[in-house]
């Protein structure tokens, strides 16, 4: 018999339209995006949609001390510590080795921390630091793939973030190869449109599922993120320089 697998909300309820209902239950998603563009709010908006509904949730850091995560969450009304207090967050501030380690199989600690406060939602920010640990794309993809399967194995929904260098123009495709790991992959763009700069969201693939492929507005306000209407009669977005389109 095959069970359906239960979609979650990702708690930008525009992003759940665009994805069809929102993402799979114990899926790996990447979402990719330059400096600034939203990935963190995304994703610890993404983990207070499970907390709010009493599902524990695992934040990784590898680039900013906990004091500094709770307050930017702050900033736009996510009070991260009273989660913690509340048992429901647990936030690792670690280095990408001794992450590395604790997703080894010999090693329990992980496990056993997200068996005892029974973790469903994760956010690794970001995957980009094991570059570092990597000396080539082999190697990386190795490790990605152990990371993307360690969350899988214990059904945990999680959400990978990557940097992307490009800020505006041409999107750095080079190191890619985690988006052929994960189920879905979700980009934040910067885009130039009538001398401002506009931010983009798209899904650019989910695996098991329809999602909408069109490339929508969003914008970061005190509310947290908030995804608006799709780019109409505009070109060029995925290259940074959004143009009307020529009219036949
Ligand atoms: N209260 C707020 N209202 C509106 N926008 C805000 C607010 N607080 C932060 N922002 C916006 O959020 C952006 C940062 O978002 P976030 O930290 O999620 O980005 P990021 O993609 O994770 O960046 P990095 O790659 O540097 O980690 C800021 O550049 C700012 O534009
Ligand atoms: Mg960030």
């Amino acid at each position: 018999m095959t069970t359906i697998i239960p979609k979650v909300n990702t708690g930008i309820q525009q992003l759940d339209e665009m994805l069809f209902g929102g993402l799979y239950q114990g899926s790996a998603t990447l979402l990719e995006g330059a400096a600034g563009t939203g990935k963190t709010n995304l994703g610890v908006q993404f983990l207070m949609e499970g907390m709010q509904k009493g599902e524990s949730a695992l934040i990784v850091t590898f680039e900013e001390y906990p004091e500094q995560y709770y307050s930017c969450a702050l900033e736009l009304g996510w009070d991260l510590k009273a989660m913690e207090e509340k048992g429901l967050l647990e936030l690792i501030f670690t280095t990408p080795e001794n992450f590395m380690q604790m997703v080894d199989e010999d090693d329990q600690t992980l496990s056993q921390i997200i068996e005892e406060k029974d973790i469903k939602r994760a956010l690794i920010d970001s995957v980009t630091h094991f570059e570092k640990l990597a000396p080539d794309q082999g190697n990386l993809r190795h490790i990605e793939t152990n990371v993307v399967n360690f969350f899988k194995r214990e059904e945990i929904t999680t959400l990978l973030l990557k940097e992307n260098k490009s800020i505006l123009g041409g999107w750095n495709v080079s190191n890619n190869k985690v988006s052929f790991i994960v189920d879905c992959y979700i980009i934040l763009r910067y885009l130039e449109l009538e001398s401002e700069i506009k931010r983009a969201i798209m899904v650019l693939k989910m695996r098991g599922s329809n999602h909408q492929k069109e490339i929508r507005q969003y914008e970061i306000t005190d509310k947290g993120i908030v995804v608006g209407e799709i780019f109409k009669g505009i070109s060029g977005i995925f290259l940074g320089t959004g143009r009307p389109s020529e009219k036949k």
